[in-house]
């Protein structure tokens, strides 16, 4: 079956921090039409078994592909670093995590070969990012830390610069990686490139840190551009699913999604999805 270039791309993370891979979409591919999925009513997926992850991650694509989309983008750190590759490579439409964009350019960034990674405790168990720097730098040093409160913090919009509980809090989180003496630093979860200021002032200016989101977005240009699926005209149109209340989506996706913030939202429930 062919694939309609004019279809939208499908976005989906388990809450809101996926918006921030749909803003550099947006910013990348301005003609590009796209249907995001938060699953605000069950975030954070990255405390939880990986069993319940693999359940909502097919969920959540079986409801992308209800809406004929073209590419699914797992802008969620956790589903990426969960999700089996057998069933993600039955899928009928090309989908991408954002592990191996991330540990890409991670790889470019280092100098030292010295690289941390923090993300959700599902995340940093499955050694994902780990495995996909060494497939690509064998002699890299990796130090990851679970940071379980940060989505919680980003979620309630503990995201502002001068936050100081969440200062706090990272300052906790990031001591076992500043001490490992690391020169870049994978930010291995989209929610986190909200708080890369308050990141950014702990590890200091010397360390490169990496927005998944924003490598992936760049990533799908170029498979898109490459399978001939790039929509070529046009003004592109943001479609928005939530599973929880659309209030809080309202409040919160501007800070997501910088100054984009058009779309319409809907609430949904992705319960009875299954691919
Ligand atoms: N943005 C998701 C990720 O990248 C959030 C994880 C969660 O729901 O715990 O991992």
């Amino acid at each position: 079956m062919s694939i309609d270039k004019n279809a939208p791309i499908g976005v989906f993370d388990s809450g809101l921090g996926g918006l921030t891979a749909v803003r550099e979409l947006r910013r990348l591919l301005p003609h590009e039409d796209i249907v995001y999925f938060g699953d605000t009513g069950r975030v954070p997926y990255g405390t939880r078994g990986v069993e319940t992850i693999i359940k909502y991650g097919r969920q959540d694509v079986a409801f992308l592909l209800s809406k004929n989309v073209k590419y699914i983008m797992a802008a969620c750190g956790t589903v990426s670093s969960t999700l089996p590759k057998s069933c993600t490579d039955a899928l009928p439409v090309t989908y991408t995590g954002v592990v191996q964009s991330a540990a890409a350019a991670a790889v470019s960034a280092t100098g030292t070969g010295k690289i941390g990674v923090i993300g959700t405790p599902a995340t940093v168990n499955s050694e994902s990012y780990n495995k996909a720097i060494k497939a690509l730098l064998p002699s890299a040093v990796i130090t990851a830390n679970k940071c379980p409160l940060f989505v919680p913090l980003v979620e309630n919009g503990y995201f502002d610069e001068e936050n100081k509980v969440t200062h706090l809090v990272a300052e906790d989180y990031l001591a076992p990686i500043k001490a490992a003496g690391v020169d870049t630093l994978i930010l291995g979860c989209t929610h986190y490139p909200l708080i890369k200021p308050i990141i950014a002032d702990i590890m200091g200016s010397g360390v490169a840190l990496i927005d998944p989101g924003y490598e992936t977005a760049k990533s799908a240009k170029e498979y898109l551009a490459v399978a001939d699926l790039l929509k070529s005209s046009g003004n592109g149109e943001a479609s928005y699913y939530v599973s929880d209340s659309t209030e809080s989506f309202e409040q919160l996706s501007n800070w997501f999604l910088g100054e984009y913030a058009g779309g319409n939202v809907t609430q949904i429930s992705v319960d009875n999805y299954e691919v």
